[in-house]
Order: C-alpha cells, then structure tokens, then sequence
C-alpha cells in the first residue's frame, strides 16, 4: 500500500504537515503503551500480531462445520458489529454473488442492522425456503436493532427445525461475561465467540466479530490477518514519521482541518469498495467527531458520483478534500473493439481495456478537482485481495487512533450516540426514560 499527500501541498504545504510530526509520533508510542485518552480500549493496536493460531483454527472449523448445511449465514448485528465483515466481504466478492448459484459457500446476508420493517419481512420470507444459519453479535448484549431482529429470526430457526438442531445454527459473538446476549447464548447452549473488553466495536473487524463471518463468505482470513500483521509493522512508531504512513495520514488531514478543509471525501473507482467507505465513516465519524470538533467523514463512488455529486465536489464550498482509494491492477480484463461503424464514436478507444478509461477517468477527476480547489490524497493498494485488504483496514485502524490523539479526543469512545436512544426510548414507553 502506498499513500501519497504530494497533491495537498499547493493548498496545505509540508510544512504544516511536519507540525503535527511530533504529537503523531508522541500518540503512536502512546498507543503502543495503551497510555492516553481512552487507553482501556486500545487492544485493537497489536491484535492482527496477536491472534493466535488456535483462535483462527477454531474460526475455520466452526465453518467448516456449519457451511456445508446452509445456503445462508444471516449475520445479525449493527455498527462496528456489522460494518467490518460488510466491507470485506462485498470488497472480495463477485459484484453479482448473491445472484450466483454455482455459489460454492453461503451467502453471508445482514440484519438488525435497521429498523426496516420492510427488509425484516422480506428476509424472513426468503429465509422460509432456504437453509441457514445465524450469527447474532452484539458487544454490548443490549443493543436494540440486533436484539429486536435476533428475537424475531430466533423464533423462526426454532420453529423451522426444531429447538436442538436450531441451536446448533446459531453462534453469538459478545461480551464474555456482560449483557442479555451472554446470558441468552449460555441459558441456551450456543456456540460463543468473546469480543475483546479492550477493543470497541468499530475496531474489531480483527476479533471473530468480522473473521467468523467473513470465513463463511469463503475468504481466506489468515491473508486478511497477514496483511494487518504487515501493516501494523509499517506503522509501529518505531517507523520514521517521513515513512510512516499512519502518521503521515493522520498529520496530513488535521493540517487540512485546519485550514478549513473539514470535509473528507473518500472517493473508490471500483463499486466493489463501496462498503470499506462506509465502515471507514463510521471509524473516523464515531471516533472523531465530538466535543464540536471532527473532519465530517463522506463518501463518493466514482465514476457514478461524478454525475450526481461531481458538481458539488469541484465549484461547492471550498472545505473539503479528497482521500482516493486507487486499485493498481484489476484481475477481469475486458478490451473494447472496433465496430465496423462506430455510430456510438468510440473507436478512438479500441484496443484499450476498460480499466483504462477508468483509470484515466481518475486522473482527469483528481486534476480537475485540484484545479476546483480539492486537496487529493492518495491511497494505493496493488489489487484488491485478502492481503490488500487486510492492510488497508489496520491503516486506518492506526492512523484514526492517531489522528484523534492529535485532535485530543478520546477516540474509542461514543457518547453522542446515546441521545437518539434515550429518545426512542422515552417515546416508547420503556421503563426509566424520559424526554
Ligand atoms: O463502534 C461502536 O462501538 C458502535 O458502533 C457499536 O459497534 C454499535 O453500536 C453496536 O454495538 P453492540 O455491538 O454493542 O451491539
């Protein structure tokens, strides 16, 4: 993986950037010693290096097990306990999977991760002619979206086969001792996967939370591990800030915040990465923004976007940047041909592969948005594999740890979320609440 900041300097110059040297270094020997804001949460930082081979081999038995039987793995769990094993697998996958059916593993589907009542019915429709299974996560036990589709989905793997056989299709990932989601798995035997007490939910793609559901879509969890084990190497503070490339990223948008750049635009040129974004907002978003403070964390698939929100990026309010995830090689080559008659004008293209008009749909969008006034950042990864995934996740695992130090807020902490529920929870009349 490579990250290249050289297309913010015409706005933010290195200079400003080597400010933050010393607090990035300074937060990365932090992290390092868990000391610091939130430092009860931070054993996300050497968990690729310390997953141990008997916790992976547990993972890959369990599925081997289990998916033979089933046709579906319904993963039930909202945030950092959905967002992480949405983003890998859609990211490894055929863009057209679930409509696959030489398919040779289940197909990992979602939910609790709304209040859809609409997506519930219509899962659970599906679900009456199929063969699955479920995996209900929860770190807390309590949440309220995953419990209220748990207790639904539940009710129908029981009635379909049996309270026995039904146990044996369900595994719970949560606390190892704490909240209603313990108490039920043990009160009902089930297989349990324990989430860390010191790694928060939106960091623990690493724990079973992301590997059991991503063994499952058929990925290869050891590459996804290698390649954070690689990266949390690249990025140990005994690294020199200039090749640091976690610290890099972090100093590089607080300079930007700074100057006004408040927005950051994740920009993907391949649909498959559309969900590393959107786990990626939730990472920076939930880790960032409090205390009136925070880069706003937004996302564009391009080039779709640049037809809906490309006007915005290059002549809106001047206070955002770009932050491109750029794919060196693509594996499916497709070579457009010469038609006979060229009615549609695209001869001038023959020859050339797909991936080369989007790769040049990249270029002319990050010089005409520089033009625009859009800082580019640049992240490059050599393919989209396991390994590259792996990798880019652990990136900016560590480069939001930093970058909030940097800031000085408590990273791994959440407390905003609390006053939507509290809410809800008035309005509905539960016991204790009120508006
Ligand atoms: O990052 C976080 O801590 C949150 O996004 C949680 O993952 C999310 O709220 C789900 O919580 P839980 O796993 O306790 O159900």
């Amino acid at each position: 993986m490579k990250l290249n900041i050289e297309k913010i300097f015409k706005f933010v110059p290195y200079e400003e950037v080597e400010k933050y040297k010393n607090t990035a270094k300074k937060s990365n020997l932090a992290l390092s010693k868990k000391e610091g804001k939130g430092n009860d949460y931070m054993g996300w930082v050497n968990l690729p290096s310390a997953i141990t081979e008997s916790e992976l081999t547990d993972i890959e038995l369990t599925v081997s097990k289990l998916a033979p039987k089933v046709e579906i793995v319904v993963t039930i769990g909202i945030g950092g306990s959905y967002l992480g094993s949405k983003a890998v697998i859609d990211a490894l996958s055929d863009n057209f999977a679930q409509l696959k059916a030489d398919r040779k593993n289940p197909l990992v589907l979602f939910a609790g991760q709304n209040i859809s009542e609409d997506y519930l019915f219509e899962l659970r429709q599906l679900l009456k002619n199929k063969e699955y299974a479920l995996i209900v996560i929860s770190k807390s036990g309590t949440t309220t979206e995953p419990a209220l589709a748990f207790r639904f989905l539940k009710k129908d793997i029981e009635e379909k086969y049996g309270k026995e056989e039904a146990k044996s299709r369900i595994i719970a990932i949560t606390d190892a001792s704490k909240g209603a989601l313990r108490t039920l798995a043990t009160q009902e035997g089930y297989k349990t996967y324990v989430i860390p007490d010191d790694v928060g939910g939106r960091f623990s793609v690493l724990t079973p939370v992301g590997l059991l559901p991503i063994a499952f879509a058929g990925f290869n969890i050891r590459q996804l591990v290698a390649g954070a084990v690689n990266m949390e190497k690249e990025t140990s503070h005994e690294v020199k800030f200039e090749n640091n490339k976690a610290e890099m990223y972090a100093a590089a948008r607080n300079a930007l915040y700074n100057s006004g750049k408040q927005i950051e635009i994740l920009v993907n040129y391949n649909p498959k990465l559309h969900f590393i974004a959107e786990w990626w907002k939730q990472l920076y978003g939930e880790s960032e923004g409090k205390e009136n403070k925070g880069t706003f964390p937004a996302s564009v698939d391009f080039s779709s976007d640049l037809h809906s929100m490309g006007q915005y990026i290059q002549e809106g309010i001047r206070n955002l940047y770009e932050t491109v995830i750029s794919v060196e090689k693509v594996n499916n080559k497709q070579v457009i041909e010469k038609d006979a008659d060229d009615l549609d004008g695209l001869n001038y293209l023959a020859g050339k592969r797909v991936d080369e008009v989007n790769k040049m749909a990249e270029l002319g969008t990050q010089l005409a948005h520089i033009e625009g006034g859009v800082p580019n950042i640049k992240i490059e990864i050599s393919e989209i594999s396991e390994y590259t995934i792996g990798e880019l996740l652990y990136f900016f695992e560590k480069a939001c740890g930093i970058s909030g130090a940097i800031l000085d807020v408590n990273p791994f902490d959440q407390p905003g979320v609390e006053a939507y529920k509290n809410n809800m929870f008035a309005l509905l009349g539960k016991k204790g609440y009120s508006i």
